[in-house]
């Protein structure tokens, strides 16, 4: 019944994508550059990388949205390489795109390329990551991303029993990549949570990180979100401070791909499945850690759908072409250095071993054979 919602949803959103292609090509003059030969517009995608599931699906999602939509559109990966992504946005400028949709590396590196598609009144949206120390992006549409780490920090602190008065219990943090504007959000919101019971000595962290504040995120980030690196880091903590019996009670990991590596290292240094292993967070709901998930090896995931993310943008692209009003929901949190950036925030949802298959299958985002189940 879900996946028919679902399908009627689509092709609402692709009726009203569709009359908005195709009335602003019967309205625009012919003097304007922006539309194709087809006359449909070109709408610009840039996504990070491959290697990080979650991408590989909102590039597809949106793209197959706004073809469906009449939009011409071409997406572009660039393999983590912020020259690569740069020299893809400034072809697309050269392409004449109306609208570029950007989901950047290096949030703080794409000024000098968005000069150049501003003087030719390019639209930005800045996709799931905010673009910063520019003025030359019109609009945000992402998750909200303190609430991802709040839900992972919130989780800690129950499925520990904290407020029970249980502990001391040791804790080890972990931070995304440091050149990823999210990541501060994400610890933000789960130290804002677990920074009273680090206070109070209820969690410890036998590694001896310092995070006197969640300013002090950096130092527990893993570039490139790379599952090796935080397997190599966790490595690392585990040879070096726990030892004597000594163990993890609680890993906060920001993403199911750092969440993986440091999997894999509990395994390789004995931690088994069961009540010796660690409470485990994780964000995106990433097909090998939700079946980690029923299997016990990972406590929880915040999933974003990012279906709903790329309809949300989708519809930003029509409003924009429509030369309608777009619909935002927060003017106040992104500031980009230069502005701030008007946002659609859309709510994340902490998925366990129980709610798979009611949030995961029945919403159709994952099949149940798909999963094992
Ligand atoms: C973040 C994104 C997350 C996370 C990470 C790796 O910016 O919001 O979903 O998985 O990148 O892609």
């Amino acid at each position: 019944m879900a996946g028919k919602i679902r399908a009627l949803a689509a092709f609402a959103m692709t009726a009203v994508l569709a009359a908005g292609a195709t009335a602003c090509s019967s309205t625009r003059s012919d003097t304007e550059s922006s539309e194709t030969s087809s006359g449909s517009k070109l709408i610009g995608i840039v996504m990070p990388t491959k290697s990080l599931e979650r991408w590989n699906n909102d590039g597809a999602h949106l793209e197959d949205l706004l073809k469906k939509a009449g939009y011409t559109t071409t997406l572009q990966y660039a393999d983590n390489k912020v020259d690569q992504q740069i020299t893809q946005l400034q072809n697309m400028i050269n392409q004449n795109a109306q609208i570029l949709v950007v989901a950047s590396i290096d949030g703080t590196a794409l000024g000098p390329v968005l000069d150049k598609a501003a003087q030719q009144k390019i639209k930005v949206i800045a996709y799931d990551r905010l673009i910063n120390a520019t003025p030359n992006v019109d609009y945000y549409a992402t998750f909200d991303n303190y609430q991802v780490g709040k839900l992972q920090g919130e989780y800690i602190v129950k499925q520990l029993g904290l407020d029970a008065g249980k502990g001391p219990f040791n804790l080890e943090p972990f931070a995304g990549s440091s050149d990823d504007n999210n990541a501060k959000f994400f610890f933000a919101g789960a130290w804002d949570v677990l920074k009273p019971y680090l206070d109070s000595k209820k969690l410890v962290i036998p590694s001896g990180k310092k995070l006197a504040s969640d300013a002090d995120w950096k130092n527990v980030s893993i570039d490139g979100w790379s599952s090796q690196k935080s397997q190599a880091e966790m490595d690392n903590r585990l040879n070096s401070f726990y030892t004597g019996g000594k163990k993890v009670d609680a890993v906060l990991s920001p993403n199911d791909s750092l969440a993986l590596g440091i999997e894999q290292s509990l395994e390789s240094k004995g931690y088994r499945t069961g009540a010796g292993w660690p409470i485990i967070t994780g964000q995106d709901a990433d097909l090998a850690n939700t079946k980690n998930i029923l299997a016990g090896k990972q406590s929880m995931t915040v999933w974003k759908d990012t279906r709903a993310l790329g309809d949300q943008v989708a519809k930003m692209i029509d409003q924009i072409v429509k030369d309608q009003p777009v619909e935002t929901n927060d003017t106040k949190t992104y500031d980009n250095g230069v502005k701030v950036v008007p946002a659609y925030l859309l709510p994340p949802v902490v998925v366990t071993k129980d709610d798979v298959k009611s949030k995961l299958v029945d919403s159709g985002f994952y099949t149940a054979s798909k999963l094992g189940l």
